[in-house]
């Protein structure tokens, strides 16, 4: 059985857009070629940012057919995380650190019929999540302290994804491995050779001269790091 999705997935985060041009630029990432929408929620109390909530997911959806996938960096994200889903969300992640009752959370978000991820932060070791393989559909590994876009990759988290690889690998469950914060062509195929399936980028594709092209080659980095 393959453990892995077919194809590396790239999926632009809406946070480094114009927020007074949404629809616009969700059509401009469409027609390039990018399969995902990365939507970051932020509460001002998880992380020291605030973003945008349910209402906006709601309008996204009427606005693209595209997954919309919602990273929660909120505080008890059981509250809101199946929410999230009915407002259209088709993938809902939430922090580790923020949720003592992961197990359960992540129960709610596939019972409202959205795919259940996981993120830890530079700091938690991908070991922690060893007894709840089979619980999540995917794990986002941050490459920077969530909150803010425009920050510097971490490259640790390479590590981390070679060792969730294997923990996949030796379990074999199929669960994809997602990586957020300071993508760009730089790191984008060595994440693909190390084991990640889907990258998540902001600056590199929204405050690029041509978002466009942004999104071209870094699927093309991408692919490269799946046949090298
Ligand atoms: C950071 C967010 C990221 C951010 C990535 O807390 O989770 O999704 O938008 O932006 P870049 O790619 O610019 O680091
Ligand atoms: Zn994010």
């Amino acid at each position: 059985m393959d453990l892995r999705p077919p194809a590396p997935l790239l999926a632009p985060s809406l946070l480094s857009a114009d927020f007074a041009r949404l629809g616009e630029e969700l059509r401009t990432i469409e027609a390039a070629g990018a399969q995902v929408v990365h939507v970051d929620v932020m509460d001002g109390r998880f992380v020291p940012n605030i973003t945008i909530g349910l209402p906006v997911v709601e309008s996204l959806r009427k606005a693209t057919a595209l997954p919309l996938d919602c990273h929660l960096m909120i505080v008890e994200p059981l509250r809101y995380a199946a929410d999230f889903v009915k407002a259209g969300a088709n993938w809902v992640s939430v922090h580790q650190e923020a949720d003592p009752h992961l197990h359960r959370t992540l129960a709610a978000i596939r019972q409202a019929g959205g795919k259940a991820g996981v993120v830890l932060n530079p700091g938690t070791p991908v070991e922690t999540l060893v007894d709840l393989v089979g619980d999540f559909d995917f794990v986002l590994l941050m490459s920077v302290n969530p909150g803010f876009g425009g920050q510097s990759f971490i490259p640790r988290v390479l590590d981390k994804v070679r060792r969730l690889d294997a923990l996949r690998s030796e379990r074999g469950v199929p669960f994809f491995i997602q990586v957020d914060g300071g993508v760009g062509s730089k790191n984008a195929a060595d994440l693909i050779r190390a084991g990640a399936d889907c990258l998540v980028a902001g600056n590199a594709v929204f405050k690029a001269e041509d978002p466009k092209a942004a999104v071209a080659s870094l699927l093309s980095e991408m692919r490269s790091g799946r046949t090298a």
